[in-house]
Parts: C-alpha cells; structure tokens; sequence
C-alpha cells in the first residue's frame, strides 16, 4: 500500500507494508484434538555440498591454503603447487624451493615443497595467506603442524644446499606487514619425514594475517601438510569445523544431513567420484582431488568429519555414494560425460558401499567399524539413510550399475532406507525412467530435485496431494526458488506448508544449496552466505528455520474460510497459505500462516480443545519488503520477530502483507 506524507514542502510516497489494507477477515480453523495424519520425525534437513568454497575455505576450519601442495592447473589453468606459497626472503636470505614428488609423505599425497637454504637473513621460509587472509582472534590459540624432512649430504635433494645439521623450525603469525602477533618453535626436521607441531597464542586480532614458516640455519628440508587450526572449532573438535558458521547450521536444528553433495558426489570422470575411503583416516593420508566446480577439496572435511558433526547437532547422517557412473553434464568441466565403472570392478564397488554402512554402523571389532573407533567413535553413528546417485540420466549403464548396487545393499542391510534418483527436474525423461525404476525394485525413497521459480512453488503446493501413496516416498532432496529476496523465501515457506500436509510419503526435503562464500560462489541463491569473517544467513534460512524449530509429527488439516475465497485451496491461490501441526512430545499446536500478497488480512483462528493450552503462547512474524535481501549491507532485512500470543478459542491477530506468521499454542505443563 503508498502513503503520502508531507516532509516541508517536499510530498513522499512510502510504501508502508505495515500499514497494508486489512483487506479481508479470514476464518482458520484447527482441531487440536483431531487424530491428523503423520509427519515424518525428519522432514526437514540440510544439502551439504562443498560448492561455492563450502568446505575447504568455508566450514572446515583449516586456515592454510593448499596445505599439501597438490594445487594443480588441472583445477584451474593458473595454478601451480605453489599456489597460496610465498618464498620469504628477508633481509640477506639466500634460498630455493621447488615442488618434488620423488620420496611422498604417502601415496595419496605425491607433492611437497623442497627448501634449499644458502643464507637464512633475517628470514627465510614461506608463507601461507590462507583463503584470502587467515583470520587470527586476539588470546586465542591456534595449532600449527607440518610434517618435514631433513636432506642431509648426500641427499639427492639436498646437492645445492649447504649442509648441516638439522636446526629447528619456527613457525610464525604476522601481520601482511610481516608484524609478528605469535610465533612457536616447531624442533628440528630428522631424516624421516616427521610431524612436527606447536601451539601460538595471537597477540592481537587480524582479519589478514599469514602463516610463515622459517628454516634458522642454512640447509635443505622438504615441507608438507602444513596446517594451522583455531583451537576454537565447533565442539573444540581437531580437524575441526568453523565455530561460527557450524553454529549458525547447528541453529537450523536440521533432522538429517546430506552429504558430500550434489555433483560433487559423482564426478566429473570415473577417476574423479567422490570415494569415502579416500576421505578418513589421517589427513595427510587423504587423497584430495579437484573439485568439480572449479577448485580443490582437501576432504579434510571427510566421511568421519561429516559424521561427526551429524553426531554433534542430532542430525541423522545422509550420505550419497555415485550409483556406479559419472556425471554426464560435467563435460565443460574437463569432465567426459556420463561413464559407468566397468562392470567387472562393480564387486569391488559395491563392496566398497557395503564397507562405508559398515563404517557407520558396524561393531568397533568389524574391520570398518574398528576405523571408525580409531577415530575417535567407538560407537555406530546409526546410518539410516544412503543415497545412490543424484540426478543422474537414466540410461541402462546407470539402471544396471544402480541395480547391483540397490539389491547387494537391500540382501545385507534390509534396515537401510535407500535412496533412489530421479533426475535433475520435477519432470521430463530422467523423471519419468527414475521413477519407472523406482517402481520396479520397489525402492522405498527416490531424490527429487527442482530449482524453479518462485511462482510454480505458489503454483504447485498440492503437488503431494495427487502422489500415490503406495508408490516409493520422496526425499525432496535439492530445491529452492530461485533468488534470495524475501519473495523468494515467502513463496519457499508456502510450498512448506504443502511439504508438511504431504509429509506422509514426502519424509525428508532440504533446501540446496547450504553454503556460499562470497566472491567465490559458483551457484546462487545459498542458504547462507558468509566471508571469513561474517556469516548471513538469508530469508530462506529463516524460513527453513522457522518449519524446522516448529515442526511436528502431525498434520492438522486446517479449516480456511471467509473473504473472497471459499476454503483452504482457494484461499491458497490467492497466496495465503496455512499448516497446522501438533507436536506429540510438547503436546504443543503450531500453525503457520503464509502471506504472499501485499494486503494484510485479520485473521479469527478458532481452536478447538483450546482448553489444553497456556493462556501465553508465542508468536513469531516474519515480514519484510518482498524485494529485501539479507545481505552483507543489510544482513538483518528479515528477521523474525517474536512476541507472545493470547490464546483461547479465538484468537485474534492479523497476516501482516507478506509475511510468514507462526503461531505456537503452548501446552498446560
Ligand atoms: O546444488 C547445486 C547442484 O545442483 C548440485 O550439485 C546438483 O546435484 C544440482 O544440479
């Protein structure tokens, strides 16, 4: 709705949302007392993928970049091993360094740096700025290791070096301007690689510090896996996870979590899937490899990590394996199109799967289950949940490869739900032959995806009312609309309330993408944006974390009625969409309302059984102009606001213009 206000001389026209017509008065009706139909305990979770530097640079907290020197053109045509490496050469200094792969820390990981010092000056070394500066938190410890080598005469390495004895490293904290804000005494290399590790304290905070490391006497070593990590991880894990960004997913309080991905998880080529053995075990032992969507993956976040942090927040883990092929549209990505795994290495394949719910699930004295323990998790992770394939074509390589895969995983683990995959659309041919599979085994779940605009979410919230129930359920496992504005997540929170009513065969949905760093993302909209320094979590977000903290484990069909529109669908087509939930446990009733239009309505809800609740309950509002975004400018343009809520029979409030309202009726305790 405009005003026009009189500033002097000067007439204005605002755009008050708040002061929208009341434009019609409408009935929502819920039996608190109605027996409802089930919601499934996990409906809403989260897409993890490393994708827009989510992971390496992004959640994972290890500081340094290309921590073992296996950055490769290949990734991107500018990079070399050396890349995020400076040579230090301070004041006199006299040294070398080249890139070897002559005597490996381990075979997974084939390059180190060679330093070959004639002169240490003031200072010889290198340095790391880590993901566009390292960010150092005053007080703060943060742990430094590497692993080195000594090259003693004669040495193959160490020919143009002068020799001596081994003399200890030093590892340092600056500033860009070379100020030191903490510096450690890492010992001396011997002649076998060695890890060598110290702990510094930050003088003070900086925003764009670097980590260097200094040879003290002239003579040659090979470095490799240096890594620097905040003590203060998420849950102080080692190895750990961004506190702060962990923190803010954590707060989504999501019910499961996908991981590794996406695309990621199939790879551009046979040679590129992403393997789960590849990714535990110590991290200089990971293979990391290139990252389908244009730069590295350390996999120092790996299957346990991932794990781990569904341990952390209560999150049941739900890992994707490839179901046998490659991506087929990763072509431009140096990829070759869709290839399966020659069938005479699909035992060793499927093996390999078996192996990763072993892993998870299996006794700390299983072979797998006995990694899992060394680990640091004797106890099974309770895997419930695989996904095998995502979005790929269906063609018979894929139907085969899958096939062998669905039956040898169903014969030994009965108790597994897996996941099917449908294709990279709501519809089409991929659709179509994934489900015409799905049917065929039986499968009990397969991944829907759909990224649309935000008018065919408004369009189509009783897509699940017309789906078969005796059909395979769907994880709706990737969707969004289109874009970060307030309108975007609006027209998400309506198709949420149609995901909630059909929650019976759609168990498991989450929004895709999770994360994305800015300047380096590779796909929009995110769920979260973030920097090195900040964290935004969007509208959307708030959408997602307004059904996941009010969730419940019955649908309530609510009554709509009045105005213009005769019951809930009409109203629905007019934007106004509504869920009712009870959750068993608090004996709380949740409803959500969903107002898309740019009038407000006043609403009458009447509650039957109003009697078994708190005379307060909670009223959260989420409102705002359609076209704000939460970003680095304006992080906090939608937020939800919470006041209480007088409840009784009737009660009466208003759906602001666009807005998402949660009304929360408490239960007498
Ligand atoms: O979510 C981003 C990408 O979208 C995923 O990697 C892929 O599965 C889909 O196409």
């Amino acid at each position: 709705m405009v005003s026009l206000i009189r500033v002097g001389s000067v007439v204005l026209s605002v755009c008050a949302l708040t002061t929208a017509a009341l434009a019609e008065t409408v009935t929502v009706s819920v039996d608190a007392r109605a027996a409802g139909r089930p919601i499934s305990p996990d409906l809403l979770g989260i897409f993890f993928e490393d994708i827009n530097y989510a992971a390496d640079g992004g959640l994972y907290a290890e500081l340094v970049q290309n921590r073992s020197f296996e950055y490769s053109p290949l990734e991107q045509p500018t990079w070399t091993p050396l890349t995020g490496w400076e040579l230090i050469a301070r004041g006199g200094a006299k040294l070398k360094w080249e890139v070897d792969n002559s005597e490996p820390l381990h075979p997974n990981n084939p390059q180190c740096v060679i330093l070959k010092v004639n002169a240490v000056g003031e200072g010889a070394g290198i340095a790391n700025a880590g993901f566009g500066g390292i960010v150092l938190r005053e007080g703060e410890q943060y742990d430094v290791s590497l692993f080195a080598k000594h090259l003693f005469k004669g040495d193959r390495w160490s020919q143009t070096a002068n020799e001596g004895d081994p003399a200890p490293l030093v590892a340092r904290l600056e500033t860009a301007n070379g100020e030191v804000l903490g510096e450690a005494n890492l010992g001396a290399p011997t002649r076998e690689w060695t890890r060598l590790a110290a702990t510094i304290t930050a003088k003070r905070s900086d925003d764009a510090a670097r980590l260097v490391v200094l040879m003290t006497a002239p003579g040659g070593v090979a470095l490799d896996e240096i890594s620097l990590f905040p003590q203060k991880t998420f849950r102080g894990r080692k190895n750990g996870l961004r506190a702060d960004l962990a923190q803010v997913i954590a707060d989504l309080k999501p019910k499961f979590v996908r991981f590794p991905g996406g695309c990621l998880v199939h790879g551009h080529a046979l040679n590129n899937m992403y393997r789960w053995k590849d990714t535990i075990g110590p991290i200089e032992q990971r293979r990391g490899q290139k990252n389908l969507w244009g730069y590295h993956q350390s996999v120092g976040l790996g299957y346990f990590e991932y794990f781990q942090f569904c341990e952390d927040i209560g999150a049941a883990p739900l890992p994707v394996v490839p179901a046998g092929v490659c991506c087929q549209n990763a072509a431009h990505r140096h990829g070759v199109g869709q290839r399966g795994i020659p069938l005479d290495q699909m035992d060793d394949y499927i093996q390999e799967v078996l192996d990763l719910i072993e892993y998870a699930n299996g006794p700390a004295t299983s072979t797998w289950g006995a990694k899992r323990a060394e680990a640091g998790q004797p106890e099974p992770f309770g895997l419930k949940y695989l996904g095998v394939g995502n979005e790929d074509r269906i063609t018979p390589e894929f139907k085969e490869r899958f096939e062998m895969i669905y039956r040898a995983v169903k014969a030994k683990h009965p108790e597994i739900v897996v996941i099917g995959t449908v294709g990279p659309f709501h519809e089409g041919e991929d659709f179509d032959a994934g489900w015409k599979i799905a049917d065929e085994l039986r499968v009990e779940m397969v991944d829907e995806h759909y990224y649309v605009a935000p008018e065919w979410l408004l369009a189509n919230t009783r897509r699940y009312d017309a789906y078969d129930r005796k059909r395979s359920k769907v994880y709706l496992g990737e969707w969004a609309s289109r874009g970060n504005k307030f309108h975007n997540a609006l027209a998400e929170a309506a198709y949420l309330t149609g995901l909630e009513r059909n929650a019976d065969i759609v168990p498991l949905a989450s929004y895709a993408p999770l994360l994305g760093k800015l300047g380096n993302t590779q796909w929009n909209p995110n769920l979260i944006y973030f920097t090195n320094t900040a964290v935004y979590p969007t509208a959307n977000y708030y959408v997602q974390q307004l059904f996941s903290l009010h969730s419940g484990d019955t649908w309530l069909e609510p009554g709509v009625s009045g105005g213009e529109a005769a019951n809930a669908i009409e109203w629905e087509k007019r934007g106004f969409a509504v869920s009712a939930v009870r959750d068993s446990r608090s004996g709380d009733v949740i409803v959500k309302l969903v107002n898309t239009g740019a009038d407000a309505h006043t609403l009458n809800v009447r509650i039957a059984g109003a009697g078994s609740f708190a005379k307060e309950g909670v009223k959260i509002v989420l409102t705002g102009d359609p076209a704000a975004v939460n970003d680095a400018k304006t992080p906090r343009a939608v937020v939800p606001q919470t006041t209480t809520l007088a409840v009784g029979e009737e009660i009466a409030c208003e759906a602001p213009a666009h807005s998402l309202t949660v009304l929360r009726l408490t239960a007498k305790r």
